[in-house]
């Protein structure tokens, strides 16, 4: 039983793991899988034969980059191509070096909230194209965008990439479309990927790899919570579950407790009890068609103007401008 009362904390993490784990059902949400930990799992992740949609994003940037770049950019004005959690920058090099090779007007804005993740993509950058102008912003996606709203003298493409809208909702991921959409003006792009509904045990592969890579990465949110809110999960009675339905396309993942089990967090002050294969639901990864994109592009103020895909055709990048 959950002995804590009083429900104010320091943190969100402390407040959205109060919160997931005294809920019926029990859920912690998968933005906190993210420490230096579970980045690095998920750029194995990103590696795996099973996790195909790096490769088909990989190909469609590739195989368009030419048409890309040509409907990105502004003979008058330049652009300014604003990227949402650059990563690595793997993928986004692909159209960066055809931007350097046609010497086209650009200045690439990569916005990321960690300080290291922006330094070593600007070094690599800096190092591999001399002649691209890297302006890195440092923060929260929409306080960025606030600031940025302001420049309207050159046109802008907001760029996000793999698919992470599908870590949202629906609702959040509208209002996370919504968000993007207002820190448009006309003639502004938003270039961003969606993995798309396919075989079933593709998907399913695709979340539950035989290495164990996904279970690692799924089961650091334990991790953490025993680091960083002194906990007691014994994280190897738990297992990992993924669940994908085809009809409405989201792929489920759970930590399920394989015995009855009570865990204390001291941070928290507060005890909790699991009954035996009791679920945690951990991540949501929605699967999408053209249908769900136009409906949420609608709801969104935003209007397809067009899209790539692979040649399996299990990944599409959708160019969206303002206005239904
Ligand atoms: C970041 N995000 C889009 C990944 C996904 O596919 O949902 C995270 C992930 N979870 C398990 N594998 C990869």
């Amino acid at each position: 039983m959950e002995t804590k009362t009083d429900t104010s904390f320091d943190t969100m993490f402390q407040q959205d793991v109060f919160d997931g784990l005294t809920a019926h059902p029990k859920f912690l949400y998968s933005k906190y899988i993210y420490d230096k930990k579970g980045d690095a799992l998920f750029q194995e992740i990103m590696a795996m034969p099973e996790y195909y949609l790096t490769e088909c994003e990989y190909e469609i940037l590739k195989t368009h980059s030419e048409e890309i770049v040509d409907l990105f950019q502004d003979k008058e004005t330049g652009f300014d191509l604003i990227e949402l959690g650059a990563g690595d920058g793997k993928k986004t090099k692909v159209l960066l070096r055809e931007l350097v090779t046609q010497e086209i007007d650009v200045t690439y804005k990569p916005i990321d909230i960690s300080q290291n993740a922006i330094e070593s993509l600007t070094t690599a950058l800096t190092a591999e194209f001399p002649s691209l102008e890297v302006a890195p912003e440092r923060g929260e996606y929409f306080k960025v965008l606030e600031r940025l709203k302001s420049f309207t003298d050159r046109k802008k493409v907001i760029m996000v990439l793999g698919s992470n809208i599908g870590n949202l909702l629906h609702p959040k991921a509208i209002d996370f479309l919504t968000q993007l959409q207002e820190s448009l003006a006309e003639g502004d792009l938003l270039f961003m990927g969606f993995d798309q509904k396919k075989n079933p045990q593709t998907i399913l592969d695709a979340y539950n790899d035989p290495t164990g890579i996904t279970e690692a990465f799924n089961k650091n949110l334990l991790h953490r919570i025993n680091t960083e809110l002194g906990a007691d999960f014994e994280v190897e009675k738990f297992t990992h579950w993924e669940v994908y339905d085809p009809e409405n396309g989201t792929a489920k993942s759970f930590l399920v407790a394989t015995e009855a089990m009570k865990v204390d967090i001291d941070a928290l002050d507060l005890s909790v009890t699991f009954d035996p294969w009791e679920t945690i639901h951990t991540e949501i990864s929605q699967k999408y068609d053209d249908k769900v994109v136009s409906w949420l592009a609608e709801e969104s103020g935003l209007r397809i103007r067009t899209s790539y895909t692979d040649a399996k055709m299990y990944y599409k990048n959708y160019v969206f401008q303002k206005g239904n």
